[in-house]
């Protein structure tokens, strides 16, 4: 059993893991409307991932005997200026969760929850490859440039970093 203050805690972590996959959802929709096919779908598979955050959450209190709540999720934004924009909020999301995670860790160390502290550590470990992921897209970003002459050849990039993640996924679960 955890505490009310750890289950109320980790309730806050399943409300933010919801919103950025309704958050990627919008960039998916944006990206889609633009003719960004490839951003397209790293952002559907990238929505699906973090729906899965949040039900490891869901699972975790549920097995530890606690109550998970289904959050309500505030609309995300609709409207982007360009798709180097799309990943720098992208990014600084990322960081966001990363800082909810490392509070998180720091509430489970004060309680003495090895339980949960043990939980986080696979988050711990995928926040640190989200944002190398993102990082290493705005550095491709930069090089290409992002004039409208780029657009093809980033789309490109991110459709073979979708590919790459994908694949990554397969072999984990195989
Ligand atoms: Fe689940 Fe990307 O934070």
């Amino acid at each position: 059993m955890i505490s009310d203050t750890m289950r109320d805690a980790l309730n806050e972590q399943i409300a933010m893991e919801g919103y950025a996959s309704f958050y990627y959802l919008s960039m998916a929709s944006w990206s889609d409307n633009e003719g960004l096919e490839g951003c397209a779908q790293y952002f559907q598979r990238q929505s699906a991932e973090e729906h899965s955050h949040m039900l490891r959450i869901f699972d975790y209190l549920s097995e530890v005997d606690s109550k998970a709540i289904v959050p309500a999720i505030a609309q995300p934004p609709a409207d982007f200026d360009n798709i180097q924009e799309v990943f720098q909020k992208t990014y600084a999301h990322e960081q966001k969760v990363t800082e909810s995670i490392n509070k998180l860790v720091e509430l489970a160390h004060q309680e003495n929850d090895f339980t949960t502290r043990n939980f986080l550590d696979w988050y711990v470990a995928e926040q640190r490859e989200e944002e190398a992921l993102v990082r290493t897209i705005l550095d491709k970003i930069r090089l290409i440039g992002n004039g409208p002459m780029s657009l093809y050849y980033i789309d490109k990039e991110i459709e073979a970093v979708n590919a790459a993640e994908l694949k990554a996924a397969a072999s984990e679960a195989a």
